[in-house]
């Protein structure tokens, strides 16, 4: 029988390394993501974030270790399988949004769709696009938006596959402060109201405190986990490290 929904993890990791020449990476991370979580990554730099968002969502395979994502081992994948399940499982938000300037924004957002060969189910493509409040912008092409817009079109374009986990790093990172703060209360309510599973690296204590649950980063290893987190909270611990 299969695994009922609830049991299945979105992605985990099980004692992950991730070398550079030297440089431990990630250092033996064990984590399991709950479904329908939104779960901050915060660490100093250099202390192993981007490494752990690339290795868990199957950008990059771990040295050693053990990455599953919807049950699919990725180390055992070939690099073509690895970028389908990517593809289908995974969706991302990145600070520099990553948006193709000559497209506008609906060609944009349905673009994971076109390039693994789908079209898009055009009821939820509407309501993601109300969700981010982009529904009188579809025309527009990036060049032509804010920030913050922008940020929502990468959003859009991370849901619409539905995804199993949107992966954000450092999503406000190019944003102001204002601006950081609507894309947070939109990320939360996103999760809030889909259920969408979100993992968010960031440095920035306000934009963590947002999350249920914030994972502590230290020269490539986790070292604390807080639920409930306030941003006050989050700086005090962050300044331990
Ligand atoms: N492609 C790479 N080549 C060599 N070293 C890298 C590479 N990517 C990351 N590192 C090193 O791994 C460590 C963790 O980096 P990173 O994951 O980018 O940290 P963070 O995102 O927390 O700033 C750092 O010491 C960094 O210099
Ligand atoms: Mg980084």
């Amino acid at each position: 029988m299969m695994p009922t929904e609830t049991t299945v993890q979105t992605v985990s990791l099980e004692n992950v390394t991730r070398t550079y020449g030297a440089v431990r990476a990630l250092d033996g991370v064990t984590w399991a993501c709950p479904r329908g979580g939104f779960t901050a990554v915060m660490g100093p730099s250099g202390s192993g974030k981007s490494t752990f968002l690339h290795c868990a969502s199957g950008l990059d395979r771990p040295t050693s270790g053990t990455v599953r994502i919807g049950g699919a081992d990725i180390g055992r994948l070939s690099e073509a399988k690895r970028t389908r399940l990517r593809r289908e499982k995974v969706g991302f938000v990145f600070q520099a949004f990553n948006l193709v300037p000559s497209m506008d924004v609906e060609e944009n957002i349905v673009l994971p769709l076109r390039l693994g060969g789908l079209t898009a189910d055009r009821a939820w493509l509407e309501e993601v696009v109300r969700r981010v409040g982009l529904a009188d912008r579809l025309r527009h092409k990036p060049p032509e938006l804010s920030g913050g817009q922008q940020q929502r079109v990468a959003l859009a374009r991370a849901l619409v596959t539905r995804p199993e986990v949107v992966f954000a790093d450092e999503p406000t990172g190019a944003l102001d402060p204002r601006t950081a703060r609507e894309v947070m209360a939109l990320l939360r309510q996103v999760v809030d109201m889909t259920g969408q599973t979100l993992v968010l690296v960031t440095h920035d204590p306000a934009a963590a405190a947002w999350a249920d649950s914030v994972l502590f980063l230290s020269g490539g290893r986790i070292v604390d986990e807080l639920a409930g987190p306030t941003p006050d909270a989050v700086a005090h611990r962050m300044e331990a490290l």
